[in-house]
């Protein structure tokens, strides 16, 4: 079944303050806690890894959606096993030689394999990982380019989730970027059921009110 995951984005809360962040987000509503994991190579932005997902693992047992921005995504499977991390989504675009041991290694450390695509990539690269014997569980088609927070939703990425949704009815799809009151619509309509957002709900004044229009929106 595809029930809808509304996951905030941590990249847009107060990292000096992490676990209070969390703790208030999911007292807001959220079902997951989105980890942006960035190289600094394989995006023009660096964040966070294993020790701080172990870290903040001590302090919650939520969900830890961790979308991995990294030209070697092979080489966080075991750390971030050990960390405690609950989803592991890979990039297809850093994955063309090694996803079948990608996928294997992930799910024998206990996580949930997804794999992202970036804007500019072609819906059908996803499609044999998906078809795959030892499949992908989640797709995350990205509506911005990977890297910050606060970008522009790109409605056009919309057909990709609407041909995803139309070819495997119970897959778990997830949106990220630029998610909000004004995108959610477009996305719950062409079948995206896990949804990311940072800004928007960091920056409201009620983030819960934010988070319940979201979840409405991805039921109806
Ligand atoms: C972008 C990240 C997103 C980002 C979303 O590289 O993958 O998760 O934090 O932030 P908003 O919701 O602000 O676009
Ligand atoms: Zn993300």
């Amino acid at each position: 079944g595809v029930t809808p995951k509304i996951a905030s984005s941590m990249l847009s809360s107060d990292f000096a303050n992490l676990a209070s962040e969390a703790e208030r987000m999911l007292n807001c509503g959220a079902d997951w806690l989105h980890m942006d994991i960035m190289d600094g190579h394989f995006v023009p932005n660096l964040t966070i890894g294993a020790p701080v997902i172990e870290s903040l693992r001590k302090h919650t047992k939520a969900y830890l959606d961790c979308h991995l921005m990294v030209t070697n995504p092979l080489d966080y499977v075991e750390p971030l096993g050990k960390a405690g991390a609950s989803g592991f989504t890979f990039h297809v675009e850093a994955s063309r030689e090694n996803w079948r041991e990608l996928i294997q290694r992930i799910k024998s450390k206990g996580m949930r394999p997804g794999v992202a695509l970036k804007p500019g990539t072609p819906i059908e690269e996803v499609y044999p990982l998906v078809e795959s014997e030892n499949p992908v569980e989640m797709v995350l088609v990205l509506t911005v380019e990977p890297g910050f927070g606060g970008q522009k939703f790109m409605p056009d990425m919309m057909d990709k989730v609407k041909t995803l949704r139309k070819k495997y009815p119970s897959l778990d799809i997830e949106v990220d970027g630029g998610l909000g009151p004004s995108t959610i619509d477009m996305a719950a309509s062409a079948g995206a059921n896990c949804i990311v957002a940072g800004s928007s709900v960091f920056g409201a004044p009620e983030p819960s009110h934010i988070i319940s229009l979201m979840r409405r929106s991805v039921e109806e």
